[in-house]
């Protein structure tokens, strides 16, 4: 089986993107940081329903981590990424030096409003989505694709690529890619690497807490109970919580009480010991 080719720099994701578009190809790119797991290769396949070939970046990108993040343990497993990419057909793997990316000097950062700053992701993690805006804005202008792919795992972050490609005209689709579970329920993650057997165990909570709370969505009971009770059951099960948060799928705003469900998503975000879980469902 042929591997995916390596490009290691702009120029040459470049010129293989202007050779594959000669050739009549669609472009389809995977946006990761490496450590890949089912749910990345899911994003692959995904990205290839809508294109004919995928190039995945791997690249974990320091400027949306904050200082007291784990930039420096995050996982690093390219051998291993780039065999798992070769089983799921990927073309290519842009792996660009951080210097590359942020040359010396470098000075922009795209500003977000709207779905960046309703409360969630935002409220604990306050430098992290001017992160990811530059660096998937970076990405998306490197390898001009005709599609993107980005996990609905990380909900806020793709109404936040979906709002600043549509308002920085952007020319490439976003896609959502659904998210891929343990058969006990918990979302795949580079981080679940970082618990250990006993938070493990206790991990697929999320998943049961977020399912019998969209239950309760779907009976119409009062959205401010539902966020509290499904917060204490967290609490009880070992978590600090950090949200559980009803929201209005599209905007992320809070929604008005008699909101239809169907246009509701469910959002956790909770710690279990170090490492801080986010999970997400829609209500119906
Ligand atoms: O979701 C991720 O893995 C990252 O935030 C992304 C989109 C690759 C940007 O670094």
């Amino acid at each position: 089986m042929a591997g995916p080719i390596i490009l290691e720099t702009i120029a040459a994701l470049r010129a293989w993107r202007s050779e594959r578009r000669a050739a009549g190809k669609r472009i389809g790119l995977v946006p990761t940081m490496g450590a890949l797991h089912a749910g990345h290769l899911s994003l692959v396949t995904g990205v290839k329903q809508a294109a004919d070939e995928a190039v995945v970046s791997i690249f974990v990108n320091p400027t949306q981590f904050a200082p007291t993040e784990d930039f420096s343990k995050y996982p690093r497993t390219f051998d291993r990424d780039v065999k798992l990419l070769a089983e799921v057909g990927a073309e290519a793997v842009f792996a660009p030096h951080v210097q590359d990316m942020y040359p010396s000097g470098f000075a922009t950062t795209v500003s977000l409003d709207g779905p960046a700053k309703v409360g969630l992701e935002d409220a604990f993690r306050p430098t992290h989505f001017a992160g990811v805006a530059t660096v998937v804005t970076k990405l998306l202008l490197q390898a001009l694709p005709d599609v993107a792919i980005f996990g609905e795992k990380d909900f806020q972050q793709l109404a936040v690529i979906r709002r600043f490609v549509r308002d920085l005209d952007i020319p490439s689709e976003i896609l959502g890619g659904t998210t891929i579970r343990e058969t006990d329920g918990l979302a795949l993650s580079s981080r679940n690497v970082y618990l250990s057997p006993e938070e493990r165990a206790v991990a697929p909570t999320i998943y049961r807490v977020l399912q019998e709370a969209a239950e309760l969505v779907r009976k119409r009971q009062p959205l401010d109970r539902i966020e509290i009770e499904a917060a204490q059951a967290l609490a009880a099960a070992g978590f600090a919580v950090d949200y559980v948060a009803i929201r209005d799928a599209l905007s992320l705003a809070p929604p008005y009480a008699a909101a239809d469900p169907k246009r509701l998503r469910l959002l956790v975000a909770a710690k279990l010991g170090k490492t801080r879980l986010i999970d997400n469902i829609a209500a119906v």
